[in-house]
């Protein structure tokens, strides 16, 4: 049977955090230890440049990210792991995408339309500092997706949208030029994809509200303790469906300890022993790793040598399908 290729990717504009961690790392390594699937993973660099002009910072970022996933468990003999940017044809696809993807589409983007009303919202041009990057976001996510002609996206559920951009522009070109591309499905863990911040917003690197996935004991205890809560006092019942702590906690727990956790909101469980409780299953599950990542922030040479790896698998293959892809277009030599 055909192994339904798997790929995804993080941007490499901050530090790992939970909602990483939870939404696409972790799906992404389990699913890569099934033996019937091929998985690409990888740092999505030339995303990150879209939202930050700090280089140190896109720098930083690969290497921690790149760091995570090793500690956590990614086996990158078994998988295909590189940075988007060690990749050029993918940047040439994302062009030729652009001259198929309509801009109507691209107009309906939740983060672009995100950025124009908060524009809006303080009487400024609609499109005040939003570059063209932003606009095609979507389409140099879909320059990543059918560069490989993955199949299989496990994403959080906010990235739903940019897959399904990513099918309609597959089918238009397949539509005008023949099939050429698989048409990819997103694929997302229901109970756990999306997780909330400490603000109550999406855990996100844009609104600086997340929980760091690596960081001391002692910070990540100062972290929790500053998720919002409410003024219910120990011993009144609680809404867990209401709760980032519930929400984070269901994230790390077995189908045990979530209903476990359930009873203990329903009977009144404190604020405060909630957030210990938290603390210590998090700390519990991450604890190996952590001492994995630390050790691998200060080998920036043995991460580099994976990535080198990697893109050595991954680069041939893109320069077939990208060889095929011009010639489809009408991009070939005269005779
Ligand atoms: N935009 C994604 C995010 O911010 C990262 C990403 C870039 C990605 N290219 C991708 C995810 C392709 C899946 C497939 O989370």
């Amino acid at each position: 049977m055909k192994r339904p290729i798997v790929l995804t990717g993080i941007t490499t504009s901050g530090s790992p955090h939970l909602g990483n961690y939870v939404g696409a790392i972790k799906p992404a390594i389990d699913a890569s230890k099934k033996e019937n699937n091929n998985s690409f993973f990888f740092l999505a660099d030339y995303h990150a440049i879209v939202k930050t002009k700090d280089s140190k910072r896109i720098a930083q970022s690969t290497l921690e990210i790149a760091s995570a996933w090793i500690a956590l468990g990614l086996d990158p003999t078994q998988v295909t792991f590189y940075r988007q940017s060690d990749i050029p044809e993918i940047t040439e696809l994302s062009w030729i995408l652009n001259t198929i993807a309509a801009k109507g589409l691209l107009n309906r983007a939740h983060a672009y339309k995100s950025a124009v009303q908060q524009n809006l919202a303080i009487k400024e041009d609609e499109d005040a500092g939003i570059s063209m990057g932003l606009f095609g976001y979507p389409v140099l996510m879909a320059a990543d997706i059918l560069m490989f002609n993955a199949e299989v996206v496990p994403v959080g559920k906010d990235q739903v949208q940019h897959i399904e951009m990513a099918r309609d522009i597959a089918q238009r070109f397949n539509h005008l030029y023949g099939k050429t591309f698989e048409l990819p499905n997103a694929h997302i863990d229901q109970k756990t994809s999306v997780l909330t911040g400490l603000d109550g917003r999406k855990m996100s690197k844009s609104y600086d509200n997340t929980i760091p996935l690596f960081c001391t004991e002692n910070q990540l205890k100062k972290y929790i303790n500053k998720i919002k809560t409410n003024i219910l006092e120990p011993g009144e019942s609680k809404d867990p469906n209401d709760s980032i702590i519930f929400e984070i906690w269901s994230a790390f727990a077995t189908e045990e300890e979530t209903e476990f956790m359930r009873l203990a909101f329903k009977d009144g469980i404190g604020w405060g022993d909630a957030k210990r409780k938290l603390f210590h299953l998090i700390n519990g599950s991450l604890i190996e790793a952590r001492e994995t990542y630390f050790q691998l922030l200060n080998k920036p040479e043995d991460i580099e040598e994976i990535l080198n790896e990697g893109s050595k698998k991954a680069r041939p293959l893109a320069q077939s399908r990208i060889k095929k892809i011009r010639e489809s277009i009408g991009l070939k030599p005269l005779f």
